[in-house]
């Protein structure tokens, strides 16, 4: 059983019309997922544009309110209660914390950085004055910013460097779990190893669990351990890494799969023929689960672990 679960998972947003705002309809940003994340691991969750993965991040630390289904941390039902100001859920606020994709927005632009980090802190960690500047430059230290950094603005910085802020503050309590939405899309490819690197060590030194969120399925599977592909707010499939990457069931993951570039040159011409077959499978699969009404199955096991969303003819999105 995972120290984290998430069962059922749904985040609808009303969409009002009219002059009386009306709920007409509801955009099913999530629409009904289950997965539980193991101590120390990494869940990798991919999915194109829209597909609703920041949405299930943010619910988990409370910054989405969950329209149905329930999220348990250490088997204790903590949904829609984080960020809530009461002692009790205390401990959940504190060892769940989230680096955003947008961090830009995320960061608030009035507070200087040494604020900006502090924050976290000063509301967790019993530190006196000295320590807790301490701690701040430790951690800027170790996402490769130094001192003058402390006194500037989120405005001042590249998106790059400001990443690398939430990644501070995201760590600076020693949390259990971290939501990390797109942590280094933003980063060129040496620091991006550099902060994946250094995710990774702080992630076995302290037994932290990760959500991995991404676009770029070669940072997933190296960073993951689980892995779900998500479509229109539902898993299309889930299942160990190594399931994922070696056996994709739904046309869906084949498709994700197939876009990652053949690096070797003699694979090129046959990964290229291998592509516009699955691209065709998977224009003739999409209309069915792009119908509202029947476009996703109830996700069937193939193994204890790798679960399928079966189409009706018992083929992954046909
Ligand atoms: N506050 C909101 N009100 C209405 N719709 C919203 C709101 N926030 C998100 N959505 C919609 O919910 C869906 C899922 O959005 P979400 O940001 O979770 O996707 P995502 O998978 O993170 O996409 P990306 O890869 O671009 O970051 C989208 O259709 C989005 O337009
Ligand atoms: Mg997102």
């Amino acid at each position: 059983m995972g120290f984290i679960e998430i069962k059922n998972l749904a985040v609808h947003y009303p969409i009002q019309t009219g002059f009386f705002n009306r709920v007409t309809d509801y955009v099913r940003a999530v629409d009904g997922v289950s997965f539980e994340i193991e101590n120390g691991k990494t869940y990798g969750l991919v999915g194109e544009s829209g597909s609703g993965k920041t949405t299930i991040g943010k619910s988990i630390v409370g910054l989405e309110k969950i329209t149905s289904g329930s999220i348990f941390y250490n088997g204790k039902d903590v949904t829609n209660k984080a960020r809530q100001n009461s002692a009790k859920y205390a401990d959940y606020n504190r060892n769940v914390q989230m680096i955003f994709q947008d961090s830009m927005s995320s960061l608030n632009p009035k507070k200087r950085i040494i604020d900006v980090i502090r924050e976290p802190i000063h509301n967790f960690l019993n530190l006196t004055p000295q320590e807790e500047k301490k701690r701040i430059l430790e951690l800027l230290n170790i996402v490769g910013l130094t001192e003058d950094a402390l006194y500037k603005y989120p405005h001042e910085f590249s998106g790059g460097q400001r990443q690398r802020i939430g990644v501070a503050r995201a760590v600076a309590c020693n949390p259990k779990l971290i939501i990390a939405d797109e942590p280094t899309s933003a980063l060129d490819l040496s620091v991006q190893a550099q902060v994946l690197n250094f995710m990774k060590n702080i992630q076995q030194e302290y037994e932290i669990s990760y959500l991995f969120i991404s676009h770029d399925l070669g940072v997933v599977k190296h960073m993951s351990d689980d892995i779900a592909i998500m479509h229109k707010g539902r898993f299309v499939e889930k299942g160990k890494k190594q399931e994922i990457y070696t056996n994709p069931q739904h046309i869906y993951t084949k498709r994700l799969l197939s876009a990652i570039p053949e690096i070797d040159p003699k694979g090129r011409e046959q990964h290229k023929r291998n592509r516009k077959r699955i691209e065709q499978e998977y224009k003739n699969s999409e209309e069915h689960y792009y119908d509202e009404k029947k476009r996703v199955y109830d996700l069937e096991p193939l193994t204890e672990t790798h679960l399928v969303a079966l189409g009706p003819n018992g083929k992954g999105g046909d």
